[in-house]
């Protein structure tokens, strides 16, 4: 895919990426689901990449965790960015597709495989400690030998985020700069663009 077919938001959230690379933590940002109780949950995950080609923002998470059963009953989920050096925030929402040891789509099992090979050895490790939100196991559980980089544990699962909708204001300027960006009909990106108030 070229560049010219991204949509717009996404290279000015790779300008807010590299303008903040300095800062390990502005690769964090927010991850908000809906339990099936209809309450929100959200919960601090990391920046895997976009999924290559185009604008599918990845995640890594256990299939242990609490946001499986509530993304299976509900794939809806907002992200929430903020990058201090640019003083921006970026409001992702949309679904998220969850990418598991039996998911067959090749593409995204390759995904899946290339980020379980590039993650560190105490990442991986962490896929094989005992179950999250389980009564605190003895430390011994929590010790694993590094894992083999090929075959992700079944464990490991890749969260992707198909983005619909996204909301960037800047703190920066006076008055502060807001844009929302939607699917629309748009024919070259295929989104709408508008500039609204702060
Ligand atoms: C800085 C930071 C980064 C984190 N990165 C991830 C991550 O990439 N994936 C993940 O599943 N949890 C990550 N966590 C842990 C989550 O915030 C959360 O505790 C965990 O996923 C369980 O959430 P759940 O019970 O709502 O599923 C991170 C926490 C912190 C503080």
């Amino acid at each position: 895919m070229s560049d010219s077919s991204l949509a717009p938001w996404r290279s000015l959230l790779a300008g807010a990426l590299h303008r903040n690379r300095s800062l390990v933590y502005a690769r964090y940002f927010q991850l908000a689901t809906i339990a099936p109780d209809g309450s929100p949950t959200n919960r601090t995950v990391v920046f895997r990449g976009f999924l290559d080609p185009g604008d599918r923002v990845q995640i890594i998470t256990d299939a242990r965790s609490e946001k499986i059963p509530q993304l299976a009953a509900d794939p809806r989920a907002e992200v929430c960015w903020y990058f201090p050096k640019t003083r921006e925030q970026f409001r992702l929402t949309g679904t998220i597709e969850v990418v598991t040891a039996t998911t067959t789509d090749a593409a995204l099992q390759k995904a899946r495989r290339q980020i379980w090979h590039n993650v560190s050895d105490g990442a991986r490790s962490s896929f094989a400690w005992p179950e999250p939100g389980a009564d605190r196991a003895d430390a011994a559980a929590f010790e694993v030998a590094p894992l083999d980089k090929t075959t992700p544990l079944d464990s490991f699962v890749l969260l992707v985020l198909s983005v619909d909708r996204v909301d960037r204001l800047q703190l920066r300027g006076e008055p502060q700069a807001r844009q929302i960006f939607t699917r629309g009909s748009d024919e070259k990106s295929g989104w709408d663009t508008r500039e609204v108030n702060p």
